[in-house]
């Protein structure tokens, strides 16, 4: 899923600034049916998954986490002027026929996170905002966005999912069905110490630098790859799937000693916080952890969605009790 030599390759908010009906939580698929060493998604199964489109043709990934922004990776947008020339796909499982659950979505603007400086580096982060807001239905659905205090630990099993190649040679086949992959995640020293092996075969070594995550595996084999720059990290957390990373680069793709490399949503916090003031951020737990998240903050301004904040909080712990 992700591309050659330092391969660039994304977060969100949960609610939209109409607040939260249970109904449009984050980070909740509805349809219950349910990459290199990847396997087909299922109808709905990531309802955030997004596809997004040059002149008609897939090149990058992205999750909805509002309902007017995606989020996706800034390697993606070498010129974010350009935006009469992209679409968003939404609801899509497959490209070739997205079929009668899938919707394009033109975009407005394009805001590239101003500390990215090219592949590989820091910040590799972009907020696409759509021309409109669009309706959430059981395949178009946000995914949540973990504040700061949410710990992805190491070893945790998180999922990745695109379009992109299944192998570095190979292209997707027709009809370019959404693949997923689970991952671990590598913890930086682990991650830092198999980047800087193999220099003999004339691998440049590699930093991992704080605002990136790994997750993949030692031994290769299973990767994200080209095309799938952008598309989501995520993890269960609880009862609500969370953004833990944005796929952003690799060297080549399932090499040996060579993981997946993901901007971590929660070192751009604030940055997302600036540019999308309504989102709001999930914290670990939700409602056993009283740690205000910094996503409430709007709720001053507008007491209006402070109810449905509140209505999650109450309502979780009571779908945990049935289980
Ligand atoms: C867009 O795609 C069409 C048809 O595939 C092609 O003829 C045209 O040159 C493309 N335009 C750009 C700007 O790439
Ligand atoms: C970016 O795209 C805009 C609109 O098409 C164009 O006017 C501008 O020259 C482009 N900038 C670069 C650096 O290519």
């Amino acid at each position: 899923m992700r591309r050659p030599a330092a391969v660039p390759l994304l977060l969100l908010l949960c609610f939209g600034s109409q607040g939260a009906k249970a109904a449009t939580a984050c980070g909740r698929p509805r349809m219950l049916n349910r990459m290199v060493g990847g396997q087909d998604a299922q109808e709905g199964e990531w309802p955030w998954q997004v596809s997004i489109q040059r002149n008609g043709s897939h090149f990058c990934g992205g999750s909805l986490i509002a309902e007017q922004w995606v989020l996706t990776a800034a390697h993606c947008f070498p010129n974010t002027s350009e935006t009469s020339l992209y679409q968003v796909l939404l609801g899509a499982r497959q490209l070739v026929q997205p079929g009668p659950h899938a919707m394009y979505a033109r975009v407005r603007r394009v805001e590239s996170n101003p500390l990215y400086q090219g592949m590989a580096s820091s910040a590799d982060v972009a907020l696409v905002e759509l021309e409109a807001p669009v309706p959430f239905t059981n395949y178009i659905l946000p995914v949540c966005l973990p504040d700061p205090s949410v710990i992805f630990e190491t070893g945790m099993n998180c999922w990745v999912t695109g379009w992109g190649s299944p192998s570095e040679e190979d292209l997707l086949p027709k009809p370019w069905i959404l693949q997923k992959l689970t991952v671990p995640i590598i913890d930086t020293p682990k991650c830092n110490l198999l980047y800087s092996k193999d220099t003999e075969f004339g691998y440049q070594p590699k930093t991992i630098k704080n605002d990136m995550l790994c997750a993949g595996f030692e031994e290769g084999k299973k990767d994200a790859c080209k095309g799938d720059s952008g598309g989501p990290l995520v993890c269960l957390v609880g009862q609500s799937w969370l953004q833990a990373g944005v796929i952003s680069w690799g060297e080549g793709c399932a090499r040996q000693n060579r993981p997946g490399v993901y901007i971590r949503v929660t070192a751009h916090h604030n940055w997302i916080h600036r540019i999308i003031p309504k989102l709001q951020f999930q914290p670990a737990r939700s409602g056993s952890q009283k740690r205000d998240p910094r996503g409430q903050e709007p709720l001053e301004q507008s007491s209006a969605p402070s109810l449905p904040a509140h209505t999650i909080l109450l309502v979780l712990p009571a779908l945990l009790l049935h289980l």
